[in-house]
């Protein structure tokens, strides 16, 4: 089910004043995917977290759910659209006088499902997130890691086809944060259910996002597959996931930017380059790193010439195309 926003634009108004919440948004998330969506804060994150969900209407704009536009639907079309949509706070929002197993079958119970059915379907959940030993606890006795599976379990519980998770981590410690991760791209891989997650921490972005898009005051202003970003050297998201660093001021060779994907792992292009053109290579900054199922890598390097090549035009010329042979990307700076 491809969940589609369309132009979405939210103004709010306070007096004369009008605050561009969000400025004709426009993204597609593809059935099955984890897509993150990242900015600082108020950006406009949440805002269009409730748009999703029409827990808030967009000024204008249009939110597709398949084939059904939410904008469009009667107040009752919309609670049974909504069931296809769950969602995971950031302060967990449990009952408190409930126990693990009524926090989730809450949701059941408010959609009519019989007891029984209840049973079975919290059973199930329970056992997916992990919490078997916990299901008669309360809330308070819970750590945040265990609150948040609770969370994550009662807005699966009517088995929706998107799980919406406005910063689902951002009240956790690091290590809890990369368990309560692992559940949801393991949950993402099992039940194949296509996740949102809104985050100002790239981390999050880095561990488990298929896709990311960067907003800011209302906009996207950057989306692409996770290698596609860091591979592009001109993506800002790409420059925040994988730091290459910044140009130095008084450069003693030819100053590049280095980006690819797969490539240095599988050769050692580097010093090949090095004996074939008799260039020199040094490593300023940047790293390379495991995103995705992927090795990527962005470079700041300057190159220098021994008795190769004549000119630095003519360096530039034959590194980019030994480079880009090899899969790498060159952009001279
Ligand atoms: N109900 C509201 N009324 C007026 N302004 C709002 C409302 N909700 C959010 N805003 C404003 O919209 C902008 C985006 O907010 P928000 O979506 O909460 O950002 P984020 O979640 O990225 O931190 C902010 O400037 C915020 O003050
Ligand atoms: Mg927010």
């Amino acid at each position: 089910m491809v969940f589609s926003i369309e132009s979405v634009s939210k103004e709010y108004r306070s007096g004369t004043k009008v605050l561009h919440a969000l400025d004709s948004v426009s993204l597609k998330i593809e059935d099955g995917e984890i897509f993150g969506i990242i900015g600082k804060s108020g950006a406009g994150k949440s805002t269009l977290l409730r748009c999703l969900n029409l827990l808030e209407r967009p000024t204008s704009g249009r939110i597709l759910l398949g084939d059904t536009d939410l904008t469009a639907l009667s107040p009752a079309q919309l609670r049974d659209t909504r069931k296809r949509i769950g969602v995971v706070f950031q302060h967990f929002n449990l009952l408190h006088s409930r126990s693990v197993a009524a926090n989730i079958a809450f949701p059941l119970e408010v959609a009519g499902y019989s007891r029984a059915d209840r049973r079975a379907r919290v059973d199930e959940l329970i056992e997916l997130v992990g919490l078997e030993d916990r299901r008669d606890a309360f809330p308070s006795q819970l750590s945040g890691g265990q609150k948040q599976r609770v969370g994550i379990a009662r807005a699966l519980a009517a088995s929706p086809d998107v799980l919406l998770c406005d910063e689902a981590t951002s009240a956790l410690d690091s290590d809890t944060t990369d368990s309560i991760l692992d559940l949801l791209a393991d949950l993402n891989r099992r039940l194949g259910v296509t996740i949102v997650l809104i985050t100002h921490e790239l981390n999050v972005v880095r561990r488990i996002c298929h896709r990311a898009a960067l907003i800011d005051q209302g906009r996207i202003v950057d989306e692409g597959t996770l290698t596609e970003l860091v591979a592009d050297p001109d993506s800002p998201l790409g420059e925040a996931l994988l730091p290459a660093g910044t140009v130095r001021t008084s450069p003693t060779g030819i100053p590049a930017l280095l980006t690819f994907v797969d490539s240095l792992s599988t050769s050692p292009v580097i010093s090949q380059l090095s004996r074939d053109l008799d260039v020199d290579v040094t490593v300023i900054s940047g790293g390379i790193e495991d995103i995705g199922a992927h090795q990527v890598g962005r470079l700041r390097v300057e190159f220098a010439s021994h008795t190769g090549l004549a000119n630095d035009e003519e360096t530039r010329k034959s590194v980019e195309e030994h480079l880009s042979q090899r899969g790498v990307k060159v952009t001279f700076s």
